[in-house]
């Protein structure tokens, strides 16, 4: 919206005249394209409110990885039908990768939607907004362009972290994965613009920045690889904490392997999905690896970052899965001693690959393969957490832990989190030194130190987060 000047030649921005509501499903990516269209709709006429009965455009961002996630959407969007009825004139817009996948689909089933807009129309929204309300026809924008979507500085937390979108897409079509199909081709950032956004949000006062792609150790940019931008950002614009997700085992190179040990900014912590444990069934995914190669990766990375926090991602029930390949990837989580999986149940995207093998592994052997594997996990994140107790590590206050209980939640930099006790005031985005004092569940709890915290040890001693004791 254009402002009048005042009669010093100032414009002043006119007060938004129009809401909206953001609800966004899936994960970091999506998040991410959610404040980015927070910020777009924010420069338009638009401010945000916290329902969806208040606004004048609601809008879903969706995911499409599972079929699950979908349903829950389709199921929001009957809900929103009522909301709409009572607000004349409010538009709902369903975006993202589900978007992209169905296009007009959605408004076949629902005809109550006005605007579907796919995984790289956001930066167009305000127009389509303005043609739906001149036109007021349903439509539809699911063009996938060849250039990078998001430029511009990306919004912070109140506690400091920030997002930074670097690659976007995927070549690698795993079988399974509908991800390539909905957002297309990679395609990087420059390392220059990577480092002027990284730059311009420490001025700010960021203390973590999330490195985000869908295969973010595939950035390429004419020489530069990842581990290239690593560095560079390291000795540019160093913020307190970097991390990265999330990896392919593909591309996770001994260069990568250096520049994360190097680098005093990049957390000890990776989130490298395995996807399964054996390699019959890995070459159906079409992972391009096998089992003990991944195995072997990780023990270069326990050895060359003592501390590091390992975390996966692993798909039970894949067509043609036996026991014994399920076995095999139990096997395999135990002996990679994973932080933390992400478990999911196969389910059939249609356009993909795998697909053709059909959904051969019964729902019921799907859900039983799953409780076993979330239970070995549990132990395993017990265990982890366990060999922590005792020390002393430096914690980046998020907020409060539970409502009320006066404690406070903190983030290591591997990854894990920590309910804080403080005798001293403490604020979002303060370091602290932390004493793991003991594990509820998988969790950690730490008291609070009169300690300067230490973010990293020298890289000549202890490679780990740790404060000399
Ligand atoms: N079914 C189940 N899980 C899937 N994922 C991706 N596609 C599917 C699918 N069709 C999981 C993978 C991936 C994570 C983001 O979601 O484990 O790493
Ligand atoms: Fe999907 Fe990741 Fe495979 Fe790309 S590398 S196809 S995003 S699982």
């Amino acid at each position: 919206m254009r402002a009048a000047p005042d009669r010093a030649g100032r414009r002043h921005e006119a007060a938004p005249v129009k809401t909206f509501y953001i609800e966004s499903y899936g994960c970091q990516m999506n998040e991410y394209d959610a404040a980015f269209i927070a910020g777009i709709l924010k420069r338009s006429e638009y401010r945000s409110v916290e329902t969806p009965e208040e606004a004048d455009l609601i809008l879903l961002n969706t995911c499409a990885v599972r079929e699950h996630a979908e349903e829950r959407v389709f199921g929001r969007i009957g809900e929103l039908r009522r909301v709409k009825e009572r607000r004349p004139g409010a538009v709902l817009c369903v975006a993202g990768c589900m978007a992209q996948r169905l296009g007009e689909r959605i408004q076949e089933d629902a005809p109550h939607v006005d605007l579907v807009i796919g995984t790289d129309a956001y930066a167009r929204l305000p127009r389509l907004l303005e043609e739906l309300e001149a036109e007021g026809d349903p439509l539809v924008d699911i063009e996938i362009s060849a250039a990078l979507v998001y430029g511009g500085v990306a919004e912070m937390t109140e506690w400091g972290r920030a997002f930074v979108s670097i690659m976007q897409g995927c070549n690698s079509f795993c079988t399974f994965c509908i991800v390539p199909i909905v957002r297309g081709r990679e395609r990087s950032k420059s390392p220059d613009e990577v480092v002027a956004e990284i730059g311009a949000l420490r001025e700010m006062g960021c203390r973590e920045v999330t490195l985000l792609g869908q295969k973010v150790n595939a950035y390429r940019w004419e020489g530069v690889d990842f581990a290239d931008l690593l560095r560079r950002i390291d000795r540019e614009a160093p913020v307190p904490r970097v991390r990265f997700t999330s990896s392919h085992p593909r591309h996770f190179t001994t260069r990568l392997l250096d520049a994360m040990a190097e680098c005093d900014s990049v957390c000890e912590h990776l989130h490298l999905p395995v996807q399964s444990g054996s390699l019959p069934v890995l070459r159906r995914m079409r992972r391009l690896y096998t089992p003990s190669w991944y195995l072997e990766a990780v023990a270069r990375a326990r050895a060359r970052i003592p501390g590091l926090g390992l975390t996966t991602d692993i798909i039970v029930g894949f067509p043609g899965e036996t026991d014994a390949d399920f076995e095999a990837t139990l096997a395999l989580m135990e002996a990679a001693e994973f932080d933390a999986s992400f478990l999911f149940k196969y389910s059939p995207r249609p356009g993909t690959r795998a697909v053709d093998h059909g959904d051969t592994v019964p729902e019921e052997v799907k859900s039983e393969r799953l409780e076993r594997a979330l239970s070995l996990q549990k132990q395993l994140s017990e265990a982890r957490s366990r060999a922590i107790v005792g020390r002393r590590l430096s914690a980046l206050v998020e907020g409060v832990s539970e409502r009320g209980s006066g404690g406070w939640l903190g983030r290591l930099r591997n990854n894990k989190a920590v309910s804080l006790v403080a005798a001293r005031p403490i604020e979002p985005g303060e370091f602290v030194t932390a004493e793991i004092t003991a594990t509820r569940g998988a969790g950690l709890l730490a008291a609070v130190l009169d300690e300067p915290p230490r973010e990293r040890a020298p890289i000549s001693s202890n490679r780990y987060a740790e404060v000399a004791r």
